[in-house]
Protein backbone atom coordinates (compact mmCIF):
# COMPACT_ATOMS: atom_id res chain seq x y z
CA UNK A 1 0.00 0.00 0.00
CA UNK A 2 1.65 3.16 -1.29
CA UNK A 3 -1.47 6.10 -0.40
CA UNK A 4 -4.59 5.93 2.14
CA UNK A 5 -7.13 8.57 2.78
CA UNK A 6 -8.59 9.52 5.87
CA UNK A 7 -11.99 11.37 6.54
CA UNK A 8 -14.37 13.05 9.88
CA UNK A 9 -18.09 12.05 9.04
CA UNK A 10 -21.15 12.45 11.12
CA UNK A 11 -21.46 14.62 13.63
CA UNK A 12 -18.14 15.69 15.14
CA UNK A 13 -16.49 14.83 18.13
CA UNK A 14 -13.73 16.39 20.34
CA UNK A 15 -10.73 14.42 19.77
CA UNK A 16 -11.35 14.17 16.08
CA UNK A 17 -7.86 16.22 15.44
CA UNK A 18 -6.07 14.66 17.76
CA UNK A 19 -7.17 11.22 15.91
CA UNK A 20 -6.53 12.79 12.56
CA UNK A 21 -3.18 13.75 13.55
CA UNK A 22 -2.69 9.84 14.91
CA UNK A 23 -3.17 8.78 12.03
CA UNK A 24 -1.49 11.05 9.52
CA UNK A 25 2.25 10.34 12.00
CA UNK A 26 1.62 7.41 12.47
CA UNK A 27 1.06 6.73 8.35
CA UNK A 28 4.04 8.70 7.10
CA UNK A 29 6.66 6.37 9.64
CA UNK A 30 4.83 3.69 7.85
CA UNK A 31 5.92 5.25 4.69
CA UNK A 32 2.79 5.91 3.35
CA UNK A 33 1.25 8.95 1.81
CA UNK A 34 -1.82 10.67 3.07
CA UNK A 35 -4.28 12.58 1.53
CA UNK A 36 -7.10 14.75 3.60
CA UNK A 37 -10.63 13.95 2.40
CA UNK A 38 -12.73 16.70 3.25
CA UNK A 39 -16.02 17.14 4.57
CA UNK A 40 -16.60 13.16 5.05
CA UNK A 41 -18.36 11.31 1.99
CA UNK A 42 -19.78 14.49 0.34
CA UNK A 43 -16.07 15.78 0.26
CA UNK A 44 -15.11 12.51 -1.09
CA UNK A 45 -17.94 12.68 -4.14
CA UNK A 46 -16.87 16.66 -4.89
CA UNK A 47 -13.07 14.88 -4.77
CA UNK A 48 -11.94 17.90 -2.09
CA UNK A 49 -8.32 16.49 -0.97
CA UNK A 50 -5.85 17.76 0.70
CA UNK A 51 -2.50 16.39 0.91
CA UNK A 52 -1.39 15.60 4.65
CA UNK A 53 2.06 15.01 5.94
CA UNK A 54 3.58 15.46 9.61
CA UNK A 55 3.36 19.17 9.62
CA UNK A 56 -0.12 19.58 8.04
CA UNK A 57 -1.28 18.15 11.57
CA UNK A 58 0.63 20.30 14.07
CA UNK A 59 -0.98 21.95 16.84
CA UNK A 60 -4.36 20.55 16.49
CA UNK A 61 -4.29 18.00 19.03
CA UNK A 62 -5.92 20.55 21.58
CA UNK A 63 -8.81 21.45 19.24
CA UNK A 64 -12.61 20.58 18.88
CA UNK A 65 -14.18 19.84 15.74
CA UNK A 66 -12.55 18.36 13.15
CA UNK A 67 -10.20 20.04 10.98
CA UNK A 68 -11.02 18.51 7.81
CA UNK A 69 -14.75 19.17 8.60
CA UNK A 70 -17.66 16.58 8.08
CA UNK A 71 -20.67 16.37 6.91
CA UNK A 72 -24.18 13.57 6.94
CA UNK A 73 -23.83 12.21 3.55
CA UNK A 74 -26.99 11.25 1.49
CA UNK A 75 -25.64 9.73 -1.58
CA UNK A 76 -23.00 7.44 -0.37
CA UNK A 77 -25.58 5.15 0.98
CA UNK A 78 -26.78 4.85 -2.71
CA UNK A 79 -24.81 2.31 -4.69
CA UNK A 80 -24.07 4.61 -7.34
CA UNK A 81 -22.77 7.18 -5.06
CA UNK A 82 -20.62 4.67 -3.15
CA UNK A 83 -19.76 3.29 -7.08
CA UNK A 84 -18.34 7.02 -8.06
CA UNK A 85 -16.33 7.00 -4.43
CA UNK A 86 -14.88 4.14 -5.18
CA UNK A 87 -14.05 5.02 -9.18
CA UNK A 88 -12.47 8.41 -7.18
CA UNK A 89 -10.52 6.85 -4.83
CA UNK A 90 -9.06 4.57 -7.69
CA UNK A 91 -8.75 7.79 -9.79
CA UNK A 92 -6.37 8.91 -6.94
CA UNK A 93 -4.60 6.00 -6.11
CA UNK A 94 -6.18 5.66 -2.88
CA UNK A 95 -5.83 1.98 -1.06
CA UNK A 96 -6.72 2.43 1.79
CA UNK A 97 -9.45 4.78 3.80
CA UNK A 98 -9.26 6.02 7.60
CA UNK A 99 -13.17 6.59 8.45
CA UNK A 100 -13.56 8.43 11.87
CA UNK A 101 -17.39 8.52 13.42
CA UNK A 102 -20.35 6.72 14.54
CA UNK A 103 -22.13 4.07 13.26
CA UNK A 104 -23.73 5.71 9.98
CA UNK A 105 -20.18 5.96 8.81
CA UNK A 106 -19.36 2.80 9.15
CA UNK A 107 -21.98 1.49 7.47
CA UNK A 108 -21.11 3.45 4.38
CA UNK A 109 -17.78 2.11 5.10
CA UNK A 110 -18.45 -1.65 4.80
CA UNK A 111 -20.47 -1.31 1.90
CA UNK A 112 -17.76 0.52 0.01
CA UNK A 113 -15.75 -2.40 1.62
CA UNK A 114 -18.07 -4.88 0.06
CA UNK A 115 -18.43 -3.57 -3.52
CA UNK A 116 -14.03 -2.62 -3.95
CA UNK A 117 -10.71 -3.77 -3.28
CA UNK A 118 -10.63 -0.44 -1.15
CA UNK A 119 -9.08 -1.48 2.49
CA UNK A 120 -11.70 0.32 4.77
CA UNK A 121 -10.56 0.87 8.40
CA UNK A 122 -12.85 2.60 11.54
CA UNK A 123 -12.44 4.48 14.49
CA UNK A 124 -15.29 5.08 16.88
CA UNK A 125 -15.77 9.15 17.35
CA UNK A 126 -19.17 10.09 18.55
CA UNK A 127 -20.33 11.84 21.70
CA UNK A 128 -23.15 9.45 22.10
CA UNK A 129 -21.31 6.91 22.56
CA UNK A 130 -22.93 4.31 20.95
CA UNK A 131 -21.06 2.22 18.94
CA UNK A 132 -20.78 -1.53 19.71
CA UNK A 133 -18.04 -3.65 20.62
CA UNK A 134 -15.97 -0.35 22.21
CA UNK A 135 -16.12 0.68 25.61
CA UNK A 136 -15.77 4.36 24.85
CA UNK A 137 -15.93 6.45 21.19
CA UNK A 138 -13.94 9.70 20.97
CA UNK A 139 -15.45 12.63 22.07
CA UNK A 140 -17.53 10.93 25.07
CA UNK A 141 -15.27 11.84 27.77
CA UNK A 142 -15.11 15.52 26.88
CA UNK A 143 -18.52 15.96 26.52
CA UNK A 144 -19.88 14.26 29.72
CA UNK A 145 -17.70 16.50 31.01
CA UNK A 146 -19.11 19.71 29.59
CA UNK A 147 -22.38 18.76 30.63
CA UNK A 148 -21.36 17.74 33.45
CA UNK A 149 -19.83 21.57 34.10
CA UNK A 150 -23.17 23.23 33.06
CA UNK A 151 -25.30 20.54 35.46
CA UNK A 152 -22.90 21.84 38.58
CA UNK A 153 -23.97 25.80 37.66
CA UNK A 154 -27.88 24.83 37.06
CA UNK A 155 -27.93 23.09 40.48
CA UNK A 156 -26.48 26.72 42.17
CA UNK A 157 -29.71 28.38 40.90
CA UNK A 158 -31.94 25.47 41.19
CA UNK A 159 -31.46 25.47 44.89
CA UNK A 160 -31.41 29.56 45.24
CA UNK A 161 -35.09 29.06 43.73
CA UNK A 162 -36.20 25.63 44.85
CA UNK A 163 -36.64 24.80 41.40
CA UNK A 164 -37.25 21.48 39.34
CA UNK A 165 -34.79 21.43 36.79
CA UNK A 166 -34.81 19.49 33.82
CA UNK A 167 -31.40 19.22 31.42
CA UNK A 168 -31.59 17.57 28.12
CA UNK A 169 -28.40 16.23 27.03
CA UNK A 170 -27.50 15.27 23.46
CA UNK A 171 -28.99 11.40 22.23
CA UNK A 172 -31.36 10.57 20.30
CA UNK A 173 -31.25 7.04 20.28
CA UNK A 174 -29.31 5.94 23.44
CA UNK A 175 -28.31 7.54 27.05
CA UNK A 176 -24.90 7.17 27.51
CA UNK A 177 -24.08 10.41 27.77
CA UNK A 178 -27.45 11.29 30.07
CA UNK A 179 -26.45 7.96 32.30
CA UNK A 180 -23.22 9.53 32.94
CA UNK A 181 -23.70 13.26 33.63
CA UNK A 182 -26.68 11.86 35.16
CA UNK A 183 -24.60 10.15 37.98
CA UNK A 184 -21.99 12.29 38.05
CA UNK A 185 -24.13 15.41 38.45
CA UNK A 186 -26.46 13.90 40.73
CA UNK A 187 -29.53 13.56 39.35
CA UNK A 188 -32.80 12.34 40.79
CA UNK A 189 -33.99 11.09 37.91
CA UNK A 190 -32.62 10.45 34.10
CA UNK A 191 -34.55 9.98 31.26
CA UNK A 192 -33.00 7.99 28.56
CA UNK A 193 -34.82 6.44 24.92
CA UNK A 194 -33.80 2.70 26.21
CA UNK A 195 -36.54 3.07 28.56
CA UNK A 196 -40.09 3.62 29.12
CA UNK A 197 -40.68 6.88 30.91
CA UNK A 198 -43.30 6.76 33.42
CA UNK A 199 -44.98 10.07 34.15
CA UNK A 200 -46.59 9.81 37.35
CA UNK A 201 -44.13 7.00 38.72
CA UNK A 202 -41.92 10.72 38.04
CA UNK A 203 -44.08 12.23 40.31
CA UNK A 204 -44.38 10.46 42.83
CA UNK A 205 -40.42 10.19 43.22
CA UNK A 206 -40.22 14.04 43.49
CA UNK A 207 -43.06 14.67 45.61
CA UNK A 208 -41.72 11.74 48.26
CA UNK A 209 -38.15 13.84 47.74
CA UNK A 210 -39.66 16.70 48.98
CA UNK A 211 -41.58 15.38 51.40
CA UNK A 212 -38.14 13.95 52.58
CA UNK A 213 -37.03 17.82 52.76
CA UNK A 214 -35.63 18.17 49.28
CA UNK A 215 -36.47 21.74 47.92
CA UNK A 216 -34.50 21.26 44.37
CA UNK A 217 -34.09 18.69 41.77
CA UNK A 218 -31.99 18.02 38.64
CA UNK A 219 -33.22 15.31 36.04
CA UNK A 220 -31.08 14.35 33.41
CA UNK A 221 -33.21 13.59 30.00
CA UNK A 222 -31.52 12.45 26.71
CA UNK A 223 -33.36 14.26 23.86
CA UNK A 224 -34.75 11.44 22.01
CA UNK A 225 -36.02 11.51 18.92
CA UNK A 226 -38.96 13.96 19.21
CA UNK A 227 -38.44 17.08 19.39
CA UNK A 228 -40.01 19.45 22.44
CA UNK A 229 -39.98 16.15 24.53
CA UNK A 230 -38.11 17.40 27.62
CA UNK A 231 -40.69 20.43 27.36
CA UNK A 232 -43.98 18.41 27.42
CA UNK A 233 -42.02 16.34 30.45
CA UNK A 234 -41.35 19.47 32.26
CA UNK A 235 -44.77 20.73 31.48
CA UNK A 236 -46.68 17.66 32.79
CA UNK A 237 -44.65 17.69 36.02
CA UNK A 238 -45.13 21.41 36.24
CA UNK A 239 -48.61 20.76 35.97
CA UNK A 240 -49.27 17.79 38.44
CA UNK A 241 -46.50 18.43 41.48
CA UNK A 242 -47.66 22.77 40.77
CA UNK A 243 -43.72 23.46 41.29
CA UNK A 244 -42.08 25.57 39.78
CA UNK A 245 -40.53 23.55 36.50
CA UNK A 246 -37.42 24.54 34.48
CA UNK A 247 -35.88 23.56 31.32
CA UNK A 248 -32.19 23.93 29.97
CA UNK A 249 -31.00 21.99 26.37
CA UNK A 250 -27.11 22.04 26.48
CA UNK A 251 -27.37 20.71 22.70
CA UNK A 252 -24.33 21.46 20.56
CA UNK A 253 -22.69 22.72 23.25
CA UNK A 254 -21.97 19.09 24.18
CA UNK A 255 -20.21 18.78 20.78
CA UNK A 256 -17.46 21.57 20.93
CA UNK A 257 -14.70 22.08 23.25
CA UNK A 258 -10.92 21.23 24.10
CA UNK A 259 -10.26 17.60 23.77
CA UNK A 260 -10.15 15.82 27.69
CA UNK A 261 -7.18 14.62 28.31
CA UNK A 262 -8.92 10.59 27.90
CA UNK A 263 -10.01 11.81 24.71
CA UNK A 264 -7.45 13.18 23.59
CA UNK A 265 -5.15 9.99 24.35
CA UNK A 266 -8.03 7.29 22.76
CA UNK A 267 -7.65 9.07 20.01
CA UNK A 268 -4.23 8.82 19.65
CA UNK A 269 -3.74 5.41 20.54
CA UNK A 270 -6.78 4.27 17.86
CA UNK A 271 -5.44 6.58 15.05
CA UNK A 272 -2.10 4.82 15.45
CA UNK A 273 -4.27 1.11 16.19
CA UNK A 274 -5.77 1.73 13.02
CA UNK A 275 -2.87 2.31 10.82
CA UNK A 276 -1.23 -0.94 12.27
CA UNK A 277 -4.58 -2.97 11.67
CA UNK A 278 -5.09 -1.70 7.82
CA UNK A 279 -1.09 -2.71 6.93
CA UNK A 280 -1.79 -5.74 9.15
CA UNK A 281 -4.73 -7.69 7.75
CA UNK A 282 -7.48 -5.51 9.55
CA UNK A 283 -9.14 -3.71 7.09
CA UNK A 284 -13.27 -4.34 7.04
CA UNK A 285 -12.70 -3.96 10.96
CA UNK A 286 -13.51 -0.81 13.46
CA UNK A 287 -10.46 -0.41 15.67
CA UNK A 288 -12.05 0.34 19.30
CA UNK A 289 -10.89 -0.20 23.54
CA UNK A 290 -12.29 -2.87 25.39
CA UNK A 291 -10.84 -2.56 29.12
CA UNK A 292 -8.01 -0.03 28.42
CA UNK A 293 -6.85 -2.66 25.38
CA UNK A 294 -7.19 -2.46 21.55
CA UNK A 295 -9.28 -4.76 19.80
CA UNK A 296 -10.43 -4.96 16.39
CA UNK A 297 -14.02 -5.37 15.58
CA UNK A 298 -15.51 -6.26 12.09
CA UNK A 299 -18.04 -3.78 10.91
CA UNK A 300 -20.74 -6.29 10.04
CA UNK A 301 -20.24 -6.89 14.21
CA UNK A 302 -20.60 -3.52 15.09
CA UNK A 303 -23.64 -2.90 12.81
CA UNK A 304 -25.61 -5.50 13.85
CA UNK A 305 -25.32 -5.26 17.57
CA UNK A 306 -26.52 -2.50 19.97
CA UNK A 307 -24.42 -1.47 22.52
CA UNK A 308 -26.18 -1.99 26.10
CA UNK A 309 -26.55 0.42 28.79
CA UNK A 310 -25.27 -0.57 32.22
CA UNK A 311 -28.78 -1.01 33.86
CA UNK A 312 -27.63 -1.68 37.34
CA UNK A 313 -26.01 2.01 37.04
CA UNK A 314 -29.01 3.48 36.00
CA UNK A 315 -30.62 1.44 39.39
CA UNK A 316 -28.27 3.61 41.49
CA UNK A 317 -30.09 6.42 40.82
CA UNK A 318 -32.42 5.12 42.82
CA UNK A 319 -30.21 4.57 45.76
CA UNK A 320 -27.49 7.75 45.37
CA UNK A 321 -30.74 10.33 45.13
CA UNK A 322 -32.13 9.73 48.28
O1 LIG B 1 -23.33 12.98 16.69
C1 LIG B 1 -24.31 12.61 17.52
C2 LIG B 1 -25.24 13.75 17.80
O2 LIG B 1 -24.56 14.79 18.45
C3 LIG B 1 -26.46 13.29 18.56
O3 LIG B 1 -26.27 13.23 19.94
C4 LIG B 1 -27.47 14.31 18.15
O4 LIG B 1 -28.75 13.78 18.28
C5 LIG B 1 -27.12 14.56 16.72
O5 LIG B 1 -25.75 14.28 16.59
C6 LIG B 1 -27.38 15.97 16.24
O6 LIG B 1 -27.09 16.03 14.90
P1 LIG B 1 -26.99 17.39 14.06
O7 LIG B 1 -25.75 18.11 14.50
O8 LIG B 1 -26.89 16.94 12.65
O9 LIG B 1 -28.20 18.17 14.39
Amino acid sequence: MQKIGVLTSGGDAPGMNACIRAVVRSAVQRGLDVVGVRRGYSGLLSEEFVKLNRRAVANIIQRGGTFLESSRCEEIKTSEGRKKGVQILQREGIEGLVVIGGDGTFRGAAAIAEESQIKLIGIPATIDNDVYGTDYAIGFDTAINTALEAIDRIRDTADAFDRIFFVEVMGRLSGFIALEVGIAGGAEEIIIPERETDLEELCRTLKQSFKRGKRSSIIVVAEGNEVGHTMQIAQYVEYRLKASCRVCILGHLQRGGAPTARDRVLASKLGIAAIEGILNGKEGHVVGEKRGEVVYIPFHDVLENKKELDTDLLESTKVLAM
